[in-house]
Formats: C-alpha cells, structure tokens, sequence
C-alpha cells in the first residue's frame, strides 16, 4: 500500500546549483529558494558548508543562508561534511544540516577526501556538536545502487553504512542513487537490505534520473513503505565528483505522479513549474521536468 502523504524534500538549490558549470550570482539562488518556499514544499535544501576550493559554485553559502526568506514551517538543510563546515553553518543561522557519506570507499575518497571509517570519525563530531546545540541531523548515503568508480555496490555494504548513520542520530536516511544507473529491480532489493537495520519510517530515497529510471524507483520505494522523496526543480543536478551524472528527479513530475497517485504533498504544482521557469531562464536552459515541457506545449 501507498503512503497517504509523502514529505518532497526539494534538493534543487543545492544539488542542482552546485553542479552547474558557472557560478549562479548570490540573489538568484535567493530568489529561486524564496519562490519554493512559497510552493507549500517543507524542505529546501538550501546550501552546502563545503570547502570553496572544492566546489566553488557554494562558496556564497553565508550569504545564501543570511538572505533568504526563512518562512515558519519550512525547513532549510544545509550539507555540512565535518565539524568546520558545521560550525560556519550554525553561525549563518541553519537551524537543521546534513552529513553525507556513501557506501562506496573509492567515491567517498573523491567526494570527501576520506575513508569511509574517517568520514563516520568526523560524521560522530558532528553529530556530538549537533546534539548540544539541539540541531537535528539528515544523513545521506551515496551510490548506494551503483558507484561511477567501483561499479556495483552490495546492498548488504548499504545497509551496514546506513545503520551506522542512523545508529549515530540521525533522524532520516536518504539513500542516493548519484548517478540514476538503479532499477526497479536493484531499489527493491536494497530497500529490502536496508529496511532490516533502519526503520521504514527513518527513510528517503534520493534518484538522479540519468537513465531515465527515477520516477520507476521511487514508485518502488513507495509501494515498499518510504514516505520521503528528494527531488529537485527542473530536474537540475547532478554531482561534481560523479561526471556525467544527470539531475534528480523533477520535483514537479514527482508532484504530478503523487497527485495521480492521490498522495498529499501540500505541494501547489502551478507554483513549483513557475519556479522551474524562473531557474531555467535564469540559467538560460531548458526544463528537464517532462510534466513542465508538456505544459509548455499544450
Ligand atoms: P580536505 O582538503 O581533505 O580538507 O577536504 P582538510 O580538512 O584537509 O582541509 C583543507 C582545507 O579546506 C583547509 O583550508 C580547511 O580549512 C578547508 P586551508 O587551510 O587549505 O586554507 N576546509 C573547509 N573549508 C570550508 N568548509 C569546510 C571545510 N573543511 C575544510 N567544511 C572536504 C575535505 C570535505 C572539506 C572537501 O573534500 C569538500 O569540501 N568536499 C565537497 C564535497 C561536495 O560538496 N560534494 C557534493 C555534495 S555530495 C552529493 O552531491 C551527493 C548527494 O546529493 C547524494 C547523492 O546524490 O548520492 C548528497
Ligand atoms: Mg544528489
């Protein structure tokens, strides 16, 4: 059975703008976070406390926190990789982070500099200091269908990181096909892996669409009991350290199977395809919703 409502987690502003070849000037990204949050979405995230040496295209993170129309209600993650990040992200005012790991020693190497076992060390100072200062804590696992250096990734290594994160505090797990090569057939069977050590409940699936699988997963992860989806505005996205990696789902083409689905979302469609509008004029591109192009046509 489906869930009644499903929590849109919308991704766009983080991981679609860090990936965008140019930089994005500092009051689109406001602008564009201002106009989601007027969508009814309860979750922006809304920047990333990494180093600016590494991707450049969040280095404005401060500004983007210190500008933004923060509306009651409305959460605003911000990704923050170990205890600097943290602390710069408390002090422009975030009130909820997220770490991020993955399932993958070769990609976590290249993402954040670390073995996976240094990334928990450093994830666990986070999650001390958040705990004091009462912030509450996402943890994302990456490649967890599929890495873009070592391949296949066991569902069972999955599972193990997952329950790691989530045995530290952390309140969700959103789990990160980064580079959109899983299947129906691949989510199923490490959803399955991974519900024996986390709860349904503390779940989140996370789907770039590079094969053009998204929407088909996540129907998967609902049907198994996942009630919280990632997904990001015109499709925007990708991962600087997965090349070739293409955006997340569309947040309006997962809105529009949710409302077919007759699953609440508190989300205004016409709202968020403006918003999609706004970013891909902004950012002088198409729209990667299909819903969106569709609309456009009729
Ligand atoms: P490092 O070089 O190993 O760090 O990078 P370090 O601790 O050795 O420090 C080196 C320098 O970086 C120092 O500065 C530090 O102060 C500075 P210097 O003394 O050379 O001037 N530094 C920082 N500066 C700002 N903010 C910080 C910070 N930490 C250290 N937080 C580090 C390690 C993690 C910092 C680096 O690898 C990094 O920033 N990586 C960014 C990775 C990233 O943002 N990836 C994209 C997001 S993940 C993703 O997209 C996947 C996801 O969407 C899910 C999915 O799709 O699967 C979430
Ligand atoms: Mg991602």
């Amino acid at each position: 059975a489906f869930p009644q409502r499903v929590k849109v987690v919308e991704v766009g502003p983080r991981d679609g703008l860090q990936n965008e070849k140019g930089v994005v000037p500092t009051p689109v990204k406001i602008r564009l976070i201002d106009m989601l949050s007027e969508t009814g979405l309860p979750v922006i995230e809304a920047t990333s406390f990494v180093s600016p040496r590494w991707v450049p295209q969040m280095a404005d993170h401060a500004e983007v926190m210190q500008g933004i129309n923060k509306l009651p209600g409305v959460s605003y993650p911000v990704l923050t990789p170990n205890l600097k990040g943290f602390q710069a992200a408390v002090a422009a005012g975030a009130k909820e982070v997220s770490i991020f790991g993955a399932a993958s020693e070769l990609f976590t190497k290249k993402n954040i500099n670390c073995s996976i076992e240094e990334s928990l060390e450093r994830f666990s100072e986070v999650m001390n200091a958040a705990r004091a200062a009462s912030i509450p804590v996402r943890g994302y696992v990456s490649c967890v269908l599929g890495c873009p250096y070592e391949g296949k990734i066991s569902a069972a290594k999955v599972a193990e990181v997952s329950k790691k994160m989530y045995s530290m505090g952390c309140y969700e797990i959103s789990l990160g096909d980064t580079i959109g090569i899983g299947t129906p057939g691949s989510m199923k069977e490490m959803l399955a892996a991974v519900m024996k050590e986390v709860p349904v409940g503390a779940l989140a699936v996370h789907c770039h669409d590079t094969y053009g699988q998204a929407l088909a997963n996540i129907l998967v992860a609902l049907q198994m009991g996942v009630s919280v989806v990632d997904a990001s505005v015109a499709g925007l996205g990708g991962c600087p350290y997965a090349q070739g990696a293409s955006g997340n789902v569309a947040t309006e083409d997962l809105v529009y199977m949710l409302n077919g689905l007759g699953i609440h979302t508190g989300v205004d469609l016409q709202k968020l395809m403006d918003t999609g509008t706004f970013i891909c004029n902004a950012l002088n591109r198409r729209t990667n919703s299909k819903v969106s192009q569709a609309a456009c046509r009729l």
